[in-house]
């Protein structure tokens, strides 16, 4: 028998996630996400696909989603809305640090508001590049740190001092200047644009829409 892999569990948030996810989710997320995954085709990996939310937007020209989710009630949704989608979607158990493919056997890897929780970015980074094949492309849609020096960046910082966010939002971290850390990982960013979204007053409004691609 496989050890069970250690992921997490947050009962609250993840509840609370697919909820806003199922009832609420904004129409310019909705767009975003659409955008987010235009024009992939082949295999794609979908790094914590939460609530399976990016489902009903990849094109048909994908072959097959391996949607990968650590959290047990957000990964039984996923199965879920997997049984709806139009393409081909396998969610399995599994970890940012640690996807359950082979060197190099991903067309894509998408991420959407994910690279805020993983525990150690770079480690999250390293792997998506490793199943990529080169030419492969990361896709993603974060929410990143303000600019430095800013008062909503000290804002930012203050909200991840206190970590009361962080356990509220399933270990959401909001200073990341996640943009910097995908380029240290060696993708070479072909796409990337400022997105501002989100209600006034929350730390979580500026986002990255992006390609890069495997060098
Ligand atoms: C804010 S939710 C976003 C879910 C989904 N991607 C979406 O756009 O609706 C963050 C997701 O990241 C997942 N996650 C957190 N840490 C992770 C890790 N180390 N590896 C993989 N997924 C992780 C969570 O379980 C959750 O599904």
């Amino acid at each position: 028998m496989p050890e069970p892999l250690a992921g997490p569990s947050h009962p609250l948030f993840s509840r609370a996630w697919a909820f806003v996810m199922r009832r609420l989710e904004p129409q310019q997320l909705r767009e975003g996400r659409e955008q987010l995954v235009a024009g992939l085709a082949g295999t794609v990996v979908e790094v914590g696909a939460g609530s399976g939310s990016m489902f009903p937007h990849y094109p048909r020209e994908v072959a097959r989603v391996i949607a990968v989710e650590p959290e047990p009630y957000l990964r039984e949704q996923a199965i879920a809305a997997a049984a709806d989608a139009a393409v081909a979607i396998e969610v399995v158990d599994g970890m940012a640090d640690a996807l359950p493919l082979g060197d190099g056997e991903a067309d894509a890897v998408v991420v959407s508001l994910v690279l805020c929780s993983v525990p150690d970015q770079a480690a999250a980074l390293a792997e998506a590049r490793r199943v990529l094949r080169p030419g492969g492309e990361l896709r993603y849609y974060e929410h990143v740190a303000e600019p430095r020096g800013t008062r909503a960046r000290r804002y930012q910082e203050l909200v991840d001092r206190s970590g009361l966010w962080a356990r509220a939002g399933g270990g959401c971290r909001v200073a990341r200047e996640t943009g910097d850390a995908i380029r240290a990982a060696g993708f070479v960013v072909e796409r990337e644009d400022e997105v501002m979204f989100g209600p006034r007053g929350t730390p979580v409004r500026r986002h990255l829409a992006g390609a890069a691609v495997r060098p």
